[in-house]
Formats: C-alpha cells, sequence, structure tokens
C-alpha cells in the first residue's frame, strides 16, 4: 500500500510499505478515502519530537471498513466510520472514565514506565502506523470504530473532522468551563482554534474572540462569528480588555502550543499561556489543548528544552483561575459531534482549504507548515 512516509525534519515521501492487516481477532482494517494533515503532524514534521524515520503519519481518518477480526462483534465490512486519533482499550481503569487519551494499555511503555495514551503515526504514542496510506489497522475496532450515517461518503470533509480536531476545539471549550452566555478567547486560528470558535458559537457563548495574525485564518473565524484580533497590529491582551470592558474573557483557550511565537516569527513557549492569564478573568477558566512536550531539544528556549516555561503564577494564582490541560478523549464527545453534523448544526468542514491526493502529500506538507496564505487545512484523498 502507499504511505506518506516521514524521512527526518521536512522530508516526507509517499511510499510503498507492506500493507496493514488485521493483526488480532480485535482488529478492523479500514480502507482509508480521507486523512487530513494536522498542526501535530507539524511538529513531527520539523524535527522537534522523536518521531522515528520511517514512521507513518496520520491520525485524522475516516474510511470504509474492508475486513473485521473474528472478534469484533459491532462493526461491519462496508461501515462507513471515523476513527478517533486516540487508541483506547475501552477496558482500562482510565477508557470505562471516558478518558480515552490516557488509554493504560495501549501505550507503550517504553516511553516512561507510568505511560498512558496512544495514538496513530503519532511520536511516543506507540508503534502504531499512521492512515495517510491506503489501509489502516484499528486495533479494538469495536470500541474505536464510530459508524457514520448514510451521507457519509458525501459529506466526508465534515465527517473526517471527528478524528481530532473538531472534539478537540471542543475539548478545549469542556476544560475552559465555558457555559451559554459567557465570553472566550481563544489564541490561535489554527484548524483547531477554528474548531474551538465553532464550537463555543454552538454552545451559545456570548463573544468568541479570536488571536491570530494570519488574515486568512482570521477571515475564517470572521467568517462564523467570532470577532478577530491581530497581534500584529497591537497586544491582544489589551484588545481583550478592550472588547470586555476591562474585565476580562470569561474563559480562554490555548490552540498554539509550545512553538507559540510573536509575529516575528522568535518562538516563546510561555507566550500565550501568560497571555491567557492576563486576558481572562478573576476566577476563568483556561484550556490547554496545544501541544506541550517534557524535552524539547530543539528550542531556542534553554528552559524549554526541559520542557519548562516560566509562567506567570503568582498573577494565575491571585486571580484565582483553573486551568485543564492536555490530548482530547476523542470518544466523549465524537457521537454527539456526529449528530450535530448530521443534523445540520455543525459543519467543520467550513475550515478546509485543501482536498488533494494522497501522492501530493509532500508538496502539501511543505505549504501547510509554511502556513501559507489560504492552507488552512488539508485533507488528503487516496481515491484523487
Ligand atoms: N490536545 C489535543 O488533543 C490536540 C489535538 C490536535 C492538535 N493539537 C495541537 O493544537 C495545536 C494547534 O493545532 P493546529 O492544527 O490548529 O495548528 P497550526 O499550527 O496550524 O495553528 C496554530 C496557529 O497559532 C498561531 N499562533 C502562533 N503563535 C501564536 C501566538 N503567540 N498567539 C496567537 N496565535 C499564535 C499560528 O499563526 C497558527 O495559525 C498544535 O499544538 C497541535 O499539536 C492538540
Ligand atoms: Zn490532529
Ligand atoms: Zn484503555
Amino acid at each position: 500500500m502507499r504511505a506518506v512516509v516521514y524521512n527526518g525534519p521536512r522530508d516526507v515521501a509517499v511510499q510503498n510499505v507492506t500493507d496493514a492487516t488485521i493483526e488480532k481477532p480485535t482488529d478492523v482494517l479500514v480502507k482509508i478515502t480521507s486523512t487530513n494533515i494536522c498542526g501535530s503532524d507539524l511538529h513531527m514534521y520539523e524535527g522537534r519530537t522523536d518521531f522515528k524515520p520511517g514512521s507513518v503519519f496520520g491520525h485524522e481518518n475516516l474510511g470504509q471498513v474492508v475486513e473485521v477480526g473474528n472478534a469484533v462483534d459491532r462493526i461491519e465490512v462496508g461501515d462507513w466510520v471515523a476513527i478517533p486519533f486516540n487508541i483506547g482499550c475501552g477496558f482500562c481503569k482510565n477508557c470505562e472514565r471516558g478518558l480515552s487519551a490516557y488509554c493504560l494499555t495501549t501505550a507503550d511503555k517504553s516511553v516512561m514506565p507510568n505511560m498512558a495514551g496512544a495514538a496513530y503515526g503519532f511520536a511516543d504514542m506507540g508503534p502504531y502506523r499512521g492512515g495517510q496510506a491506503d489501509l489502516l489497522r484499528v486495533p479494538y475496532g469495536d470500541y474505536n470504530c464510530l459508524k457514520l450515517p448514510p451521507d457519509a461518503e458525501e459529506r466526508q470533509n465534515d465527517y473526517v473532522m471527528l478524528a481530532d480536531i473538531f472534539p478537540t476545539g471542543w475539548h478545549c471549550t469542556e476544560l475552559a468551563g465555558l457555559r451559554p452566555g459567557e465570553s472566550v478567547v481563544i489564541y490561535g486560528a489554527g484548524p483547531v482554534g477554528l474548531m474551538a470558535a465553532h464550537s463555543a458559537m454552538i454552545k451559545g457563548a456570548s463573544q468568541v474572540m479570536v488571536v491570530d495574525r494570519h488574515p486568512d485564518r482570521l477571515k475564517l473565524a470572521a467568517s462564523i462569528g467570532a470577532v478577530t484580533i491581530d497581534d500584529s497590529k497591537a497586544s491582544p491582551v489589551d484588545q481583550v480588555m478592550e472588547l470586555t470592558m476591562g474585565v476580562g474573557a470569561d474563559r480562554g483557550c490555548e490552540c498554539v502550543g509550545y512553538q507559540a511565537h510573536d509575529p516575528d516569527g522568535e518562538e516563546h513557549p510561555d507566550m500565550t499561556m501568560n497571555d491567557l492569564v492576563k486576558s481572562v478573568k478573576f476566577t476563568g477558566g483556561i484550556g490547554v489543548v496545544g501541544v506541550y512536550v517534557p524535552q524539547d531539544p530543539g528550542a531556542q528556549d534553554p528552559l524549554y528544552q526541559e520542557g519548562q516555561i516560566a509562567f506567570d503564577h503568582g498573577l494565575f494564582w491571585f486571580k484565582g483561575q483553573s486551568i485543564g490541560t492536555g490530548q482530547c478523549n476523542v470518544k466523549a464527545y465524537n457521537r454527539q459531534l456526529r449528530d450535530l453534523i448530521s443534523n445540520g448544526r455543525a459543519k467543520p468542514s467550513f475550515i478546509v482549504s485543501h482536498e488533494l491526493s494522497l501522492n501530493e502529500a509532500p508538496d502539501a506538507y511543505q505549504h501547510f507548515d509554511a502556513r501559507d496564505d489560504g492552507w488552512t487545512k488539508v485533507v488528503l484523498k487516496t481515491a484523487h
């Protein structure tokens, strides 16, 4: 089968690899039809993780089931399924509580002995190959496959967002504690920030403010009714204060991660966290889904080489704020979000800028990594 293979920093190629197959009776084999490139892939693409050369990318996957193992009961050949980026078992202490991003049995214990959480095509998240390929092996298929309605095939660009970024944006607003009628400021207008904004709108936020400096991305935020804040023009904190009568937003979302930078491109891994503490009100809540890592040898900032940031803990404590972090437990939300899509209440495909063939992946990585104008979200199609 064809697959998008990581060969080293900024070097990916579409190569022939051995076909994915059923390895355990609980596996499901999916013929991938739509698979996205994600901002999380870019941390790996740039060589800023210990993603191993030879690994296959792809954790935002949708397709049609072509084979099921003997122990699979619910999923059938022919089903259209969206596959959460997390690989859970369904029966461990964390999966049972809905914390499928922190599965205890599928995790790679060589990373650290108490490691929790696994994903397809992801640094430190196990040996599982990604789905930027013709076929994907889905472990514990009954648990990990979300069945899609009859309009799945035509509406793939909406449903494929259920694998990661729509639930992740939603999760960020949950971590922040957003309630109807409240205001929220979102740092980052990449796909994840835009999905957080879409989620906040659906949840009935009174005011959704989105901070970035790319006009094309801010334009998409404005298209769904968000107030846009260009941090290359003036301090984002001052702009939020002005928009909230000096009080600050009720809630804040971090949708950037450790490669946060100033508008000139210099990285400051503490930048969005400290801007959030300043621009969220006293007693407000902050959700952090942008990725941070325990070690980053490539960081310019010596503190962050050890995963540390100069966090303004004094002001955070003084304001009585709360914070929630981590990978999204996709299974906690994907069923309800699927139903919002199928009933026309959500349309996450509004962010898709490019629908390309799998063979065009190397070029697509380059443009998306450069955040080139108009490259908001790439969906790769295996059929083209
Ligand atoms: N927690 C999870 O489960 C989960 C899931 C998916 C993605 N992620 C992470 O979410 C983050 C965002 O993903 P994405 O696909 O939207 O990525 P992206 O890189 O396309 O978007 C990030 C955006 O942040 C903007 N930005 C950079 N510095 C900023 C700053 N200081 N202030 C405001 N905006 C700034 C950039 O201009 C860019 O538009 C990444 O770290 C990704 O790894 C986490
Ligand atoms: Zn992703
Ligand atoms: Zn588990």
